[in-house]
């Protein structure tokens, strides 16, 4: 058989083929099987260089023109298959429009937040403003200042992070992960002075870790500093503020005598609840739980942050927004708070139009 006749039988054989091919895969498996490098047709054309130079004139234009076809069959059966199989996605990936919508979960306050805005809510209510401070301190706002000196037992306590070195300060002052909101208090004293009226909440920071016990926890803190405020202001601005709080109109309070070297008098306050089988319950029950500490603004702190006792006078308070928050939404373990658990926070977070806001009256 002359290379021809080959090459004629080899594009008869090819063209078939192709026809046959239903797929693009299939088709570029023929493109090799003819056409590539080791191809039939290109094995074909190798062949020339064995023929007198007369003879592969003709075979080479007869060669290139099967090859030419059988290319051209190629191109033209890979278009009509990609259309094909384009077609084909289109009608089974199509877009059904009435499929209903995929739920996706919507985004939840955390009970922290929640429970912070109520507390700020309703202390705005009787005319606080918000404050703020830094949650890394200087030993001075965080202790010395509120008559905790380097040698206070009552240091003890509340044992912290202490940063390596002095800081920024450079002043070979310690710097400290606050241990509670009460510096705040003194960083707004020092600023503005007196009167005040301020709540302020933050992240506090202790080495502790238990079931109600979290490194990490939160504060809230409020100081009234004022020329006639006393200790029946503070009595009845808290029991206002927790019966509001936890909805309670008859929650019962009580005072207990107790020591803060920051104030003097010192207080812990109670709230009434029963204890039944492990579980609390809140209200007017007999039982007392204590819920937080106040008194009367020690003389010393007030001098410290550079205003007269003599003419001035206040109260303040400090309370866990945690803890109150676990008691308010029966929430058992601390630490669930801050595992960042999706199915938690679907579970115990609240709907964004939920949080308090100006026309939301919390007053009882
Ligand atoms: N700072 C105290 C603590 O973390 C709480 C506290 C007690 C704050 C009495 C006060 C206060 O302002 O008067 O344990």
């Amino acid at each position: 058989m002359s290379l021809q006749q080959h090459a004629e039988t080899l594009k008869t054989e090819a063209m078939a083929a192709l026809a046959a091919a239903d797929t693009t895969q299939a088709l570029q498996d023929l493109r090799v099987h003819y056409l590539g490098k080791k191809g039939a047709l290109t094995e074909l054309m190798k062949q020339l260089g064995t023929l007198s130079a007369e003879e592969r004139k003709t075979a080479g234009a007869a060669l290139n023109l099967v090859k030419d076809d059988v290319g051209a069959a190629l191109d033209a059966r890979q278009s009509a298959l990609e259309a094909a199989e384009l077609n084909a996605r289109l009608i089974t990936e199509k877009l059904d429009m009435t499929l209903p919508a995929q739920a996706v979960m919507p985004g939840r306050i955390h009970p922290i937040s929640q429970t912070m805005d109520e507390v700020i809510s309703i202390f705005a209510s009787m005319g606080f403003v918000l404050a703020e401070g830094p949650d890394v301190e200087t030993d001075w706002h965080n202790f010395t200042a509120l008559n905790m000196p380097p040698d206070h037992p009552a240091r003890q306590m509340q044992d912290t992070f202490y940063m390596p070195g002095d800081g920024a300060t450079g002043d070979g002052e310690k710097i400290v992960l606050r241990t509670h909101t009460s510096p705040v208090q003194v960083r707004t004293m020092q600023a503005q002075k007196a009167p005040l009226r301020i709540i302020c909440p933050g992240r506090v920071y202790r080495c502790d870790s238990d079931q109600t016990h979290s490194p990490m926890f939160h504060q809230v803190e409020g100081l009234v500093i004022d020329e006639a405020t006393t200790m029946a202001h503070l009595k009845g601005c808290l029991v206002d503020f927790l019966r509001a709080f936890f909805g309670i109109p008859d929650l019962p309070a009580r005072f207990r005598p107790s020591y803060f070297p920051f104030v003097e008098p010192g207080a812990e306050m109670d709230i009434g609840c029963a204890r039944q089988g492990g579980q609390l319950k809140l209200g007017n029950h007999g039982d007392w739980l204590e819920i937080l500490g106040c008194g009367m603004v020690h003389p010393d702190v007030l001098k410290n942050c550079g205003i007269d006792p003599e003419q001035y006078q206040g109260f303040a308070f400090g309370m866990g927004i945690d803890r109150i928050a676990m008691l308010k939404y029966g929430i058992p373990d601390i630490r669930s708070f801050f595992e960042g658990d999706t199915r938690w926070l679907q579970h115990y977070g609240f709907a964004p139009h939920l949080l308090p806001n100006a026309a939301f009256d919390v007053r009882v």
